[in-house]
């Protein structure tokens, strides 16, 4: 167990009310397990508008609020990038099942934000914990509750106490509240071998102090779980190569750093590329597969895979998460303006986020001038 020398350290700082509210749920085991085990949301009927118009304005009021969770809710859907990530994930997970006395590969999922990391971990996470709780059951040999998952989501500054009372926080342990950064080590990984677990999550790792005497801590302390504990490490964060996760460094800092490097698998998340054709029909697919689940009265075949697929990839730059804010923001007014239609004229008074909104003019004028083309040749006229 490493000593510590960031216990007098604040807290971290506040995030914003948005991630609190995701970490009331996931930062929690209980939470966890509500998401992993919650059967799918069951997706409003769609109406006509005729049907529409015959419903109380009580029943209305409700239908359109059944539809507003939905749209806010679509994913996640089945995409290349999410098939491709687990894919692997299973390939290093399912060969880590080896006797404990060998060292375990960690994976280092490692893409820029919004392009569906978190998502693709939490999903991966859900199959793994209903698979083990189908072949080992509920409980442990011991006789203990069998959490085969722990996620903890860093938040800013995070040093190596804050982590640990992160897990400690996950399970609700009663020594959370009190003790030095060596007692909660010692007690979130008690609380990892009690409950079996077998995945640890540690989602936005980038906002570990790098480089600081709390960072090549904690950094020694991955490596200590991952050579002392049977769980796989999946370390999810933006940059983690630039910040030297896997850097063979000279100084001593890096060299530290490096040991982490040599046993983790580094794995990435990319955008949609409209670039080759294959790209072009995987683009399309996602657009089907969206289009499929949207509740509109006004929807018809092609709605967003046909009319909008130049537009929609102007405007997301090819990123799930901010094609995905685009399309819940356009049903969303779609549904509350009566619209019941998605289009471009819709689309253009709906805010993406900046990043997506900077990279829109250089897009535009590469597909209105046909140097770019997102549709399939098999269905471009
Ligand atoms: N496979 C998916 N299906 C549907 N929506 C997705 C999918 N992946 C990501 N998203 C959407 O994109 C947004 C960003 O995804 P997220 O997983 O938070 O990205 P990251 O962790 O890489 O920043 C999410 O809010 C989610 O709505
Ligand atoms: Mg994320």
């Amino acid at each position: 167990m490493k000593t510590d020398r960031s216990r007098t350290r604040s807290a971290s700082a506040p995030c914003d009310r948005r991630s609190r509210l995701d970490q009331l749920t996931l930062s929690h085991k209980e939470g966890f397990q509500r998401f992993a085990e919650a059967p799918p949301r069951p997706r409003p009927e769609p109406l006509t508008r005729h049907q529409m118009k015959l419903l109380s304005e009580r029943a209305l009021a409700e239908y359109n609020r059944g539809r507003r969770q939905w749209h806010a809710n679509l994913g996640p859907l089945w995409t290349p990038q999410m098939e491709s990530l687990h894919e692997d994930l299973w390939d290093i997970f399912d060969s880590n099942e080896q006797d404990s006395d060998k060292i375990k590969g960690g994976i280092a999922l490692d893409a820029f934000p919004g392009l569906g990391k978190t998502t693709a971990a939490l999903a991966f996470a859900r199959k793994l914990h209903r698979r083990i709780l189908r072949e080992e059951g509920e409980l442990t040999d011991a006789g203990h509750q069998r959490w085969p998952v722990c996620r903890v989501g860093l938040t800013a500054n995070t040093g190596m106490r804050d982590f640990n009372r992160a897990i400690l926080e996950y399970y609700e342990h009663p020594g959370r509240f009190r003790g030095t950064a060596a007692d909660f080590g010692y007690r979130a990984l008690d609380s990892m071998l009690t409950a079996e677990t077998k995945l640890l999550i540690v989602d936005d790792l980038h906002f570990l102090r790098w480089n600081q005497q709390a960072g090549i801590e904690v950094s020694n302390h991955f490596k200590y779980i991952a050579n002392e504990f049977p769980v796989t490490l999946l370390l999810i964060g933006v940059g983690l190569e630039a910040r030297g996760l896997f850097s063979e460094g000279t100084e001593y800092k890096n060299a530290v750093l490096a040991q982490t490097g040599r046993r983790t698998t580094r794995l990435g998340m990319a955008p949609f590329d409209i670039n080759a054709e294959r790209g072009r029909e995987e683009w399309r697919n996602m657009l089907l597969a969206i289009e499929e689940r949207v509740v509109l009265a006004g929807k018809r075949p092609g709605m967003l895979a046909d009319d909008l697929s130049d537009y929609l990839f102007a405007r997301s730059s090819g990123h799930i998460g901010s094609l995905m804010t685009l399309v819940n923001r356009g049903c969303q007014r779609a549904v509350r303006t009566g619209a019941e239609y998605v289009d471009t004229k819709l689309l253009d008074n709906v805010k993406n986020d900046a990043a997506a909104e900077r990279a829109r003019d250089e897009l535009d004028q590469a597909l209105t001038s046909g140097r770019l083309v997102s549709r399939p040749k098999r269905t471009a006229e």
